[in-house]
């Protein structure tokens, strides 16, 4: 089968997001080409109207694309150097206040990284009512981050002082009540839906790699938006903000963007 037209792309793309929401314009191309040809391989189909028309009408070849879009690789503390800092931030500032926090891990996959937040806050801060929104786009990912049990590879590396919030069973490594009391699950689609307001700390990590440059920087905005003064953004290991100032964000360690606090925005005016 020829390669695909600019044409039929945008086809693909248009009936897709009438059916399934999701416009895959934001999405980088080269991944979504390797992902149609591995479904036309396999279905042994002629046409690429034939693929349009499978996915659209094939509910299960539907969830197959999405679910290869969605690659959910994740584990507790991924790369564990990063939350370091992530753990420090979260002692000597954003709980300084003394007040409860609310958080957003955009992307979650299957829990992992809310877990990991989760058990830091129990930690420096047992006892206060901190809130963890976890959101992904992938309803199967959000069913098991809601159940607590991460297999495999998504428990390793846990520091010592956190590991007591993880009992291992036969089926998985299963997650403490203590920090299950502090999440709230939403499917949740970055590049469509709306996002809430005064978050103290937004971790997205390993998720806008999927993106164009310009739906990156959209989401970079919203997520400045969505912080409060002085909150904070932890993004992943091979992602950074280009222009972080033209947003508004202050950059104290790679990965780490600051919303600056009103006290510092009236300094800087001054
Ligand atoms: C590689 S995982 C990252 C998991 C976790 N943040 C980490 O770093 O370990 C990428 C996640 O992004 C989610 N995702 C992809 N497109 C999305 C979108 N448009 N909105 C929300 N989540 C999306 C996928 O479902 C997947 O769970």
């Amino acid at each position: 089968m020829p390669p695909p037209s600019e044409k039929q792309f945008c086809d693909f793309y248009r009936r897709f997001n009438s059916v399934a929401g999701i416009d895959f314009n934001q999405y980088k191309q080269d991944q979504l080409t390797r992902r149609m040809v591995m479904l036309v391989e396999q279905r042994k189909l002629k046409t690429f109207e034939e693929l349009t028309d499978l996915v659209l009408k094939d509910r299960e070849a539907r969830e197959w694309f999405l679910d290869r879009l969605a690659i959910n690789v994740t584990e507790v503390f991924r790369n564990p150097e990063h939350w370091v800092f992530l753990e420090q931030f979260i002692k000597d500032d954003l709980l300084k206040a003394g007040k409860p926090l609310k958080v957003w891990s955009a992307g979650c996959s299957t829990g992992a990284e809310a877990y990991s937040l989760a058990s830091i806050l129990d930690v420096h801060s047992p006892r206060k009512p901190h809130r963890i929104v976890c959101t992904d786009i992938d309803a199967a990912a959000m069913q098991q981050a809601k159940d607590g049990v991460l297999f495999g590879t998504e428990f390793r590396d846990v520091p010592k002082e956190y590991q007591k919030y993880f009992s291992r069973t036969p089926r998985g490594a299963a997650v403490s009540d203590e920090l299950k009391k502090y999440m709230t699950f939403q499917r949740h689609n970055l590049l469509a839906d709306s996002y809430g307001t005064g978050y103290d700390l937004i971790v997205c990590r390993n998720v806008l790699i999927y993106f164009v440059e310009e739906a990156k920087e959209q989401i970079f905005r919203r997520f400045f938006d969505a912080l409060r003064p002085g909150g904070y953004l932890f993004i992943g290991g091979s992602e950074r903000i280009f222009n972080p100032k033209g947003i508004g964000f202050e950059c104290p360690r790679p990965y780490f963007y600051q919303k600056p606090s009103e006290e510092k925005k009236w300094l800087n005016a001054s």
